[in-house]
């Protein structure tokens, strides 16, 4: 199925998931895509989350506070999270996962040496989850809706704090404004292609809704929030 449909999640293949791209191409992809997070404070509802789990007295003083990114990309949001870690002096362990190889290239090489990140290919699938905090950004909705549940379960496994979701919201209007947008910006043809159809591959709060229920969460254990521009995430902070 191509194109946009509200009523249900779309599941057009994303040119970025093609295992044969080169790394050229799969670089320049995730540097644009950095460049969509930034320009559409894409990093704001993570370490919006990171902030509060930071207030409670769940956060540990005493050791790193490990945090697994998965779907890591480029990396980006890491970086930032080093950099927000570093400005209230907490000690925090990184570690970024992608299951193409280019990521971790190209991650290593975007990342200074003096921010200590570990960068892992693997897909999540095939790692033990085992981390404070979990987080992904624009990860979820390459997965199949099965997946999306059994990726609820692998965190709420592993995640000994709490983990977060953050993606996209299905939106005709953010399907249709990112194809101007991104021509007008003159971004990567990948992500002119991808940014669409990950609109209309992803969620509306129902899903979630329904994820976190199929995964075995009480119902309100994890919170779906929107964040502007067409932003979904899910929040879970764990009870001690
Ligand atoms: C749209 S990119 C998002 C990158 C980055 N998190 C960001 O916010 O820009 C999605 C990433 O998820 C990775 N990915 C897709 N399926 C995966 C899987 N099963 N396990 C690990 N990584 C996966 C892709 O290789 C890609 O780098």
């Amino acid at each position: 199925m191509t194109g946009f449909d509200a009523t249900r999640r779309s599941a057009e293949r994303e040119l970025m998931d093609d295992d044969a791209v080169d790394f050229e191409t799969f670089r320049g992809c995730l540097v644009d895509l950095a460049r969509v997070n930034r320009l559409s404070l894409g990093y704001r509802p993570t370490l919006g989350f990171l902030e509060r789990l930071r207030r409670t007295r769940q956060w540990p003083r005493d050791r790193a506070v490990k945090i697994m990114d998965v779907g890591c990309g480029y990396g980006d949001t890491l970086r930032e999270i080093a950099r927000w870690a570093k400005a209230r002096d907490l000690r925090v362990e990184l570690i970024g996962v992608d299951r193409n190889p280019w990521a971790a290239r190209a991650a290593a090489a975007a990342t200074p040496d003096k921010m200590p990140i570990a960068w892992r290919t693997a897909d999540v699938f095939d790692v033990s989850p085992d981390a404070d905090v979990v987080i992904s950004a624009l990860f979820t909705h390459h997965l199949g809706d099965e997946d999306v549940v059994r990726f609820v379960r692998w965190m709420e496994a592993g995640a000994a704090l709490g983990w977060f979701v953050n993606d996209l919201r299905r939106s005709r209007v953010a399907y249709d404004g990112f194809k101007v947008l991104s021509g007008a910006l003159r971004m990567h043809r990948f992500v002119r292609h991808d940014g669409p159809v990950s609109f209309a591959r992803s969620f509306r709060a129902d899903d979630w809704r329904r994820y976190t229920q199929l995964a075995g969460l009480a119902a309100g254990a994890a919170e779906v929030q929107s964040w502007t521009p067409f932003r979904l995430c899910v929040a879970r902070l764990r009870e001690r």
